[in-house]
């Protein structure tokens, strides 16, 4: 008897077994089955295995996400996630919660007291059973295998190939990458054919202005406008039309035999990724396309904080997501929340207090290639550079001038920050002087005690009789020495902040259209031909493009770690780097047009320049400078500062260019290179000397650039009546000591009105152009002393010991 009830028992249990087995391939639960979330709840997989179904746990680990996810990849990539009642509220459940299938409800979560968090809910009929089908879609059918509910119409940020977005369908985004509640982007299918995604606020989802259109509308002809979005079985998304049309989102071909999705992300950029399905190559995401093309640029909602909360910067990185950073003199709201708000570190006002001007109070830091575009309440026109600052300094409400086809002012809080290349005028943001350090301590040179982690050049040069081979030697080391010391610091959002390189790829055949076949030559540099072109970013852009005839050979990562360096690099007296490009023996790279020729033009043409247009030129070359070897990421020495080589923008800026070159070319072939190079006049002493090469020689060929802005003159000249005192920098120094400083100068009488200016500029440049490289300045402290901040104390005789001049003659 009891070995009867034993078998029957054995029996009843092998079926059960066999029965649960079954369920388990076809991917299908019958009413009833349920998961409870805990450490080690099983999931509902697909007949495959594809795709799992249950409760993923949270970084919190007392917290689970009912969700449909990848089981075969490592990452778990989440595809469905079920939102609470109230979508804004997190909805990660606590362990315990427990979803049940159940016949009218369908799939029922419920928290651990059994109370009723979320149900599928929502349709006519009677559930039989629940698959986990093969495609990521979780299915509800009633007994004739119906369909009464799926996840694939209930999306949530992802779609999955062989989804459907009818018209009026949602996507949204989460919060942030790790937390699942509500986040703050949708993308809709309008029931006008047009596909679209916006930001919405909160607790109304009242939807912001579009910042990505399809243009699959048709006002004339609604036969024609767009009604589904299809994401078909091999990977390719597009809005079907009614006449059967198809506008493609996905560009290109999609590789087979890969995992595809696409995300709204947390940020608001549209995504199509892939992933190998083969255990084999690179396995993460990568990403196909994206929209909208440059979110920061893109968004410009006149309500809403745009991509980035209120005060922030919003910068595109490589893959089309934006990066967001506050600017200086102001913190993150919420430390935790990278993409949030920023609020100023002290108090916008203006009332002068008898004792302190605003002036005393306040400050400005000008940022390159920043705006924000929708906060301003005024706008003077025609108005000067000065002007614009002073009304913005002496106003209470002002909290950012721009300055670009008149003054612009905006209030706080500011909205829709962003870097923008093609903006084309200035940012001055307004802070309170002593909330913010006006000068962070000075990081460690390279020769300054402190070894960075660098080479540094100590090779012992002969010194040869021939000047030109002296001119070689000097050559042969700025090309093959590292002069790119990488510092470990921080990065230093500061007047043209080091935000992340959003440089753009072009192919050869690009820039050979773009140059009309290399045919508008603006010049000849040390590294080769510099064209004229126009490429299509956004708008038509004049650009400069430099072919670069001696580059090392073997240098593919180099070239593209250097480019990366020049590219990361984010200051108004730089020469901004666009693009590049790299195709066998074709290395390209792609700068903005600067429509005012170079500084040697300028200063040695046939007129002389103002006084004050000089003057701050020179303090534009100090600053960029100066952001070259202490303020960006990587130290740059330029090593081959000339006139020749800084470029005057169409506000007369200086624009230095050709930094960060040196290291690109090889050595066998840099012999025509420093003969066409023409830093004769310009070289530091220590070239020839078995010293350690360092920024000082930046300064010494800037202290040489000053004196001849200072005199209209080439430091080296031997054909313009100049006979008698063909050494500039001898003669400045001579005319210094002889109080003689009229004479330096001629009939400037500009110059001459301004002598305490004059006079200090010159006191400067003798500093600079110190044989002793220990004795001359470090770039902070020459735009310091130009600037007037701190005295220029009496300059020493550049050339004590030595007949250093000689070399020159
Ligand atoms: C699973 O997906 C396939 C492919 O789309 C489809 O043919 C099949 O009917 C689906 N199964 C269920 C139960 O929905
Ligand atoms: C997720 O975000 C929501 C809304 O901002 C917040 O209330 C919740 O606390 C967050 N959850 C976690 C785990 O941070
Ligand atoms: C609208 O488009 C359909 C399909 O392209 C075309 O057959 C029809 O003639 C168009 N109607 C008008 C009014 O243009
Ligand atoms: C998906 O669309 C692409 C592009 O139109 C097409 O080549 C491919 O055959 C389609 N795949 C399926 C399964 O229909
Ligand atoms: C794999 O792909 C990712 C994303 O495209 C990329 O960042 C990473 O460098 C790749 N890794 C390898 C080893 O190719
Ligand atoms: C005003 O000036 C006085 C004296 O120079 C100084 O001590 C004080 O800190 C200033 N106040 C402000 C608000 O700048
Ligand atoms: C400098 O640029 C401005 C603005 O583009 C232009 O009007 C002016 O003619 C240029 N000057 C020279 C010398 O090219
Ligand atoms: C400076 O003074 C000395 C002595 O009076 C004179 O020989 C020299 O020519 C003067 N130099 C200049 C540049 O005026």
């Amino acid at each position: 008897m009891a070995s009867a009830i034993f078998t029957l028992m054995f029996l009843a249990t092998m079926m059960l077994l066999q029965l649960m087995a079954v369920a388990q391939t076809d991917g299908s639960k019958p009413v009833g089955a349920s998961i409870t979330a805990n450490d080690d709840a099983p999931s509902w997989l697909s007949s495959s295995g594809e795709f799992a179904f249950g409760f993923r746990q949270m970084e919190n680990k007392d917290y689970y996400l009912l969700s449909i996810w990848y089981e075969k990849i490592p990452e778990k990539t989440v595809v469905w996630y079920a939102m609470g009642e109230d979508p804004t509220d997190d909805p990660a459940v606590s362990r315990g919660s427990k979803v049940e299938l159940t016949a009218d409800s369908g799939l029922v979560l419920t928290d651990p007291e059994g109370n009723r968090i979320w149900s599928s809910g929502g349709f006519l009929g009677t559930v039989s059973s629940g698959v986990m089908n093969d495609t990521g879609n979780f299915v509800l059918q009633d007994r004739n295998s119906d369909r009464l509910w799926e996840s694939f119409t209930h999306p949530t940020d992802t779609l999955l190939p062989t989804q459907i977005v009818e018209a009026a369908g949602i996507v949204s985004s989460r919060r942030t990458e790790t937390n699942f509640s509500l986040g703050r982007f949708q993308l809709r299918f309008l029931d006008d054919g047009n596909l679209v995604l916006n930001a919405m606020n909160f607790p109304t989802k009242f939807a912001y202005d579009e910042y990505y259109t399809s243009g699959t509308s048709d006002d004339s002809n609604s036969s024609n406008s767009g009604y589904r979005l299809i994401f078909n079985e091999s990977g390719y998304m597009y809005i079907l039309r009614r006449n059967g049309q198809r506008s493609y989102l996905t560009e290109g071909t999609v590789p087979t035999d890969f995992y595809h999705r696409a995300t709204l992300n947390f940020d608001g950029v549209f995504t199509q990724y892939f992933y190998p399905k083969a255990s084999s190559g690179n396995r993460s995401w990568s990403s196909v396309w994206s929209k909208p093309d440059n979110i920061c640029v893109d968004m410009r909602s006149g309500l809403g904080s745009g991509v980035c909360g209120y005060n922030s910067i919003c910068d595109l990185k490589a893959d089309k997501r934006p990066e967001c950073n506050c600017p200086k003199g102001f913190s993150l709201l919420d430390q935790n929340d990278k993409y949030g708000s920023c609020i100023p570190d002290f108090e916008l006002g203006c009332r002068s207090d008898g004792l302190n001007s605003t002036e005393d109070q306040y400050d400005f830091t000008e940022l390159t290639n920043v705006d924000w575009p929708t906060s301003d309440y005024e706008r003077y026109r025609p108005y000067e550079e000065d002007e614009c600052r002073k009304s913005c300094l002496n106003d209470c409400l002002c909290s950012v001038a721009i300055f670009r086809d008149g003054c612009w002012k905006k209030k706080l809080p500011l909205s829709n920050g962003r870097v923008d290349i093609g903006m084309n005028g200035k940012a001055f943001l307004k802070f309170r002087k002593g909330s913010v350090p006006l000068d962070r301590p000075p990081l460690p040179l390279p020769g300054d005690n402190k070894k960075p982690d660098t080479k540094l050049i100590t090779g012992s040069v002969v010194l040869g009789t021939s000047v030109f081979v002296n001119f070689v030697l000097v050559g042969a080391f700025c090309l093959t020495s590292s002069f790119i010391y990488r510092k470990k610091t921080e990065k230093t959002p500061e007047g043209g902040s080091c935000l992340e390189t959003n440089l753009r790829y072009f192919s050869y055949k690009e820039l050979a259209e773009a140059t009309n076949d290399f045919k508008d030559e603006l010049g000849r540099g040390g590294f080769g031909v510099v064209y004229k072109g126009t490429i299509q970013a956004g708008s038509t852009k004049v650009v400069a493009v430099k072919k670069l005839d001696r580059v090392v050979q073997d240098g593919e990562k180099a070239f593209k770690t250097e480019v990366q360096v020049i590219g990361q690099t984010h200051h108004k007296n730089l020469a901004r780097l666009l693009g590049f490009c790299d195709e066998g023996q074709n290395r390209l790279l792609v700068y903005e047009f600067l429509s005012n020729g170079t500084l040697a033009n300028f200063l040695f043409g046939s007129f002389r320049p103002s006084w004050k247009q000089r003057t701050q030129i020179a303090f534009g070359i100090a600053r960029g400078l100066l952001y070259l070897h202490e303020e960006c990421g990587t130290q740059i020495i330029h090593c081959d500062i000339k006139p020749q080589n800084i470029l005057l923008d169409d506000y007369y800026n200086a624009r230095i260019s050709d930094f960060g070159l040196a290291k690109l070319l090889a050595m066998d072939q840099s012999k025509t290179q420093t003969a066409m190079r023409g830093t004769k006049g310009y070289i530091s002493p220590e070239w020839f000397r078995n010293k350690p090469i360092t920024v000082k020689v930046d300064v010494y060929s800037f202290g040489v650039i000053l004196l001849e802005i200072i005199c209209c003159r080439k430091s080296v000249d031997l054909e313009i009546g100049e006979a008698e005192n063909p050494l500039l920098t001898d003669w400045a120094y001579d005319c210094y000591v002889n109080g003689t400083l009229d004479v330096l100068i001629g009939d400037d009488t500009e110059a001459m009105n301004d002598m305490s200016t004059l006079e200090r500029l010159l006191k400067v440049g003798i500093w600079c152009i110190q044989e002793e490289p220990s004795l001359r300045p470090t770039m902070r402290k020459v735009t310091q002393m130009l600037e007037g901040v701190i005295e220029v104390p009496a300059a020493p005789n550049p050339c004590p010991y030595s007949t250093f001049s000689n070399y020159y003659q």
